[in-house]
């Protein structure tokens, strides 16, 4: 009976039908802590123990972060029956040890692997191995996958992530797959019921609006990654978030940058995985990563993006629905200029373009919070004036005082 074959078929066909994504997860925008951004291959277990201390010693964890990730180039070779191990140089006391150090952190472990097969740090990649990937991370008691799209010449993408995604679900243990293919099949259009999120476009980088050119590809200052988030916003929501990529806060951009940058990726409710060093970030640098009142705003359980209201001479203005008709409005600033801060609410019926959200400020008064300086409330009574430096924001919080 145990070797039938009919019996082997209809159990296969039966876990290939009834496999799915873990749901109930990263219902809000997954937050953490990635190694890339900052150490790319030069990583090591130190180097992750040290992140997680930091995560829960500098307050992010009780800011909501969650994830400490290991991006590419942790593997060693794979076993003799194929199993993939980590480096044993750089991961002496091996990996469930370290899984198990973040765990008793409180904190939650990522993991990287690659759809073809190599990574595109050239290490073992998951193509033809998924389910016996799938299995050891389920052991090492993984929670997070990122998967990768090097070297996958031939094969299609939305099979790729479903083959993992089937993996995953049979190895048992619920994991958020982070799926990475930069945008190139549209992730968008078919991955809802296969990944948690998936990046939209190729690698940030930490400028604020330049191409890093690479030879055969780019990666991307934050207002260029920002501008391709065009047009994304009506496919994400809970459970399903559009990725602009993992923060470069703390990495070399000015204080008023970092600032730009993370509030806009709170307004696009955009997964907040810092990419910085944890371990040695400035008070500036703390500030901006756990400003809750901000991270709150990327964390409403309504889950819709910002939509740019307006654009005129480098000056943006977003707004974002909230839960309980509250809205986040954000002015950004992205030119080489002081901009000055007009704003009569009064003026301004915003209807959100995608999604059944509107306000009308001629009938309706919210209280005004300044999410980045503790200066006394206001209320859209008042015509907003301001001075706004550039390649900085002003983010208010707005609360219908009427309900
Ligand atoms: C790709 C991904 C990056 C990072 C590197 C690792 O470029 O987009 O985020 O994971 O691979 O090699």
């Amino acid at each position: 009976m145990k070797n039938n074959p009919l019996l082997i078929l209809l159990l296969l066909t039966c876990s290939i039908v009834y496999s799915q994504k873990f749901e109930n997860l990263a219902q809000t925008p997954p937050m953490g802590w990635n190694t890339w951004n900052k150490f790319a291959c030069n990583i090591n277990e130190e180097v992750i123990k040290s992140a997680a201390d930091a995560m829960v010693s500098s307050g992010m964890k009780d800011a909501g972060y969650e994830y400490i990730v290991i991006d590419d180039c942790w593997h060693g070779e794979r076993d003799a029956k194929g199993f993939i191990q980590a480096n044993k140089e750089h991961f002496p006391s091996g990996m469930k040890a370290l899984v198990d150090y973040v765990h008793s952190k409180g904190l939650k472990f990522g993991i990287y692997s690659d759809a073809g097969d190599k990574t595109c740090g050239g290490k073992p990649g998951s193509r033809g191995r998924e389910y016996q990937d799938a299995l050891t991370y389920a052991e090492w008691g993984v929670d997070y996958l990122k998967y990768d799209w090097c070297n996958t010449d031939g094969i299609k993408a939305e099979g790729a992530y479903t083959t993992m995604r089937n993996a995953l679900y049979e190895a048992g243990r619920p994991v958020v797959l982070s799926i990475c293919e930069w945008g190139d099949n549209k992730p968008w259009e078919w991955a809802r019921d296969i990944g948690h999120l998936w990046r939209t476009t190729g690698d940030i980088y930490h400028c604020w609006d330049c191409e890093e050119d690479h030879g055969d590809w780019s990666s991307w200052g934050v207002l260029r990654i920002l501008d391709m988030q065009d047009g994304l916003r009506k496919y994400a929501g809970p459970g399903h978030w559009n990725d602009p990529d993992m923060m470069e806060v703390g990495n070399g951009m000015s204080v008023s940058e970092d600032r730009a940058h993370f509030t806009m990726w709170c307004m696009l409710a955009a997964p907040l995985m810092a990419g910085n060093d944890l371990d040695k970030m400035s008070a500036e640098t703390i500030e901006i990563l756990t400003n809750k009142e901000m991270i709150a705003i990327d964390q409403d359980p309504l889950g819709v993006q910002a939509f740019k209201y307006s654009a005129e001479d480098g000056l943006e203005t977003w707004f974002k629905p909230l839960e309980n008709g509250d809205w986040a409005v954000t002015f950004l600033n992205r030119s080489d200029d002081v901009h000055d801060i007009e704003f009569n609410w009064k003026e301004h019926l915003v209807i959100d373009p995608d999604f059944d959200y509107k306000t009308d400020f001629e009938n309706i008064t919210y209280k005004v919070k300044n999410l980045w300086d503790d200066k006394k409330e206001k209320n859209t009574d008042k015509t907003l004036k301001n001075k706004l430096n550039p390649h900085d924001v002003l983010s208010l919080r707005l609360t219908n005082i009427n309900k």
